[in-house]
């Protein structure tokens, strides 16, 4: 019998060796090589010969948007679907891609459009069933249960969608690429014929990728690349809360989240967010400060928790969750340079409450102030947000769009911001108390009430 050419390929990277290693010499990862058989896949035809341009001579096409009147998911990719694009939508199982999906094509074909859900994990009755729980009726979404990528050719030919749902590119499989389905060739195999049939093609096309904790079969990343936008679906499954997140977008701004509860008919979208995540902003207790943190164009209050207990068992443990490990290790190396306080006997937690996570240096001054409420047992000013930066020198920095911030804490009847002296001229609210501040401990006086 021939004996296949074999090739290991990083299943996060997709970097290509002909030896097993153990550490990817490109990502970095351990233990991410597996073994393939490798089949050149460079005999694909070429259908027209393209000459290089002048740049000067491009027109730009007309980069239309079709809404899917799901606000929350069209605000995520930059305000609709982008004609042509190619989006990918990553999860943990269970955390509700599919359904976010089916309730998009439910609206896309009440607006006319042709809808092909091609999935492999799921039959049609269980489809059906799951359509009829959203209340969907129509006759423009087309099902084909199939992963075999000749037969998904055949259909794409017949139905000519004007929107492809792939759940899931792991599932997809082509009998000519001598791998399992989900393995790394396979994935980019079937993605790039995804995406050359979504140029060539006047439609768009979704893949539902999976990610599990364990690490996924197929990385991530290599869709990552070839994909005009990355989309995470985030969430405890024990939970309702789910957040979308825009990671790459080529059409738009990547900082935007949409907010959705999982219902029993559905997904219901939330469109006022700014105090889902806030428990009682009446109720202060010690260890426990607000932050107006900005995701994309919104203003979303936060708590941040903090818990500072006696260690008992040698080396102080630090526990966070919520905002960055190292910014907190920072924060408590300042407080004890700066202000002489002790944690090296203290076990130290920070919790952001509601399991959303800040991607930003803001919260800094919530953080400190939480823990040094935590260690002394003062419970903050209550109805107060703090907000700012801190420095290595125990100096307060300024933050970005502080109006944007004090704005939507006028709205929700935030009386006082404890906020960065050198935001103080750029401050444009006029029902909420400000106190502008230098340095840390003039923060912390104000907060705790020193
Ligand atoms: P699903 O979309 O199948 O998740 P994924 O495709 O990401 O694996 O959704 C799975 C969960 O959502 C399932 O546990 C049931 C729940 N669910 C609801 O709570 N309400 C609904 O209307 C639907 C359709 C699902
Ligand atoms: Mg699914």
């Amino acid at each position: 019998m021939k004996k296949e050419k074999s090739i290991f390929v990083c299943s996060e990277c997709g970097y290509h060796s002909v030896k097993l290693l153990g550490r990817c010499p490109n990502c970095g990862q351990w233990n991410t090589f597996i073994e393939e058989f490798y089949t050149s896949t460079e005999k694909l035809e070429t259908k027209e010969i393209i000459y290089p341009k002048k740049l000067s001579e491009i027109v730009i096409e007309e980069t239309s948007r079709i809404k899917t009147g799901i606000e929350e998911f069209d605000r995520v990719l930059g305000g609709g679907i982008v004609k042509k694009s190619y989006i990918l939508i990553s999860g943990e199982p269970g955390v509700g891609k599919s359904t976010l999906l089916l309730s998009v094509c439910g609206n896309l074909a009440k607006n006319g459009y042709k809808v092909l859900y091609i999935s492999g994990e799921e039959s049609e009755s269980q489809i059906k069933m799951r359509s009829k729980r959203l209340g969907i009726d129509t006759d423009m979404i087309y099902l084909l249960t199939s992963s075999e990528i000749n037969t998904i050719k055949n259909g794409l030919e017949k139905i000519k969608p004007d929107f492809i749902i792939v759940d899931s590119i792991q599932t997809v499989y082509n009998p000519e690429i001598p791998t399992i389905p989900g393995s790394v060739t396979q994935v980019r195999e079937n993605a790039n014929f995804f995406m050359r049939y979504t140029k060539n093609n006047d439609c768009s096309t979704f893949l539902v990728g999976h990610i599990t904790k364990e690490g996924i079969v197929a990385g991530p990343k290599i869709l990552e690349h070839i994909v005009d936008a990355v989309i995470y679906f985030e969430g405890d499954v024990r939970t309702n809360l789910r957040i979308l997140r825009n990671i790459k977008n080529r059409f738009g701004s990547t900082n935007e989240i949409g907010v959705f509860s999982m219902e029993e008919n559905g997904l219901k979208e939330i469109p006022d967010a700014s105090m889902l995540f806030i428990q009682d902003i009446e109720k202060n207790l010690p260890g426990r400060t607000v932050f107006p943190t900005i995701e994309g164009t919104r203003t979303i209050l936060v708590e941040i928790e903090g818990l500072v207990t006696p260690t008992y068992y040698g080396i102080p443990r630090r526990t966070v969750s919520g905002v960055d490990y190292n910014r907190v290790s920072l924060i408590i190396a300042v407080l004890e340079k700066k202000l002489k306080l002790n944690f090296n006997t203290y076990d130290v937690y920070v919790n952001v409450g509601g399991g959303l996570r800040i991607n930003e240096v803001g919260s800094d001054l919530a953080v400190a102030a939480s823990c040094v409420s935590s260690l002394k047992d003062i419970s903050p000013i209550k109805n107060t947000v703090l907000i700012g930066e801190i420095g290595l020198t125990g100096e307060i920095r300024g933050v970005e769009n502080i109006n944007l911030r004090l704005r939507e804490c006028e709205r929700l009847g935030i009386e006082r911001a404890i906020i960065p002296e050198k935001n103080k001229n750029d401050i444009s609210v006029k029902n909420i108390k400000t106190y502008p501040v230098h340095f840390l401990y003039e923060a912390l006086q104000i907060a705790l009430d020193l």
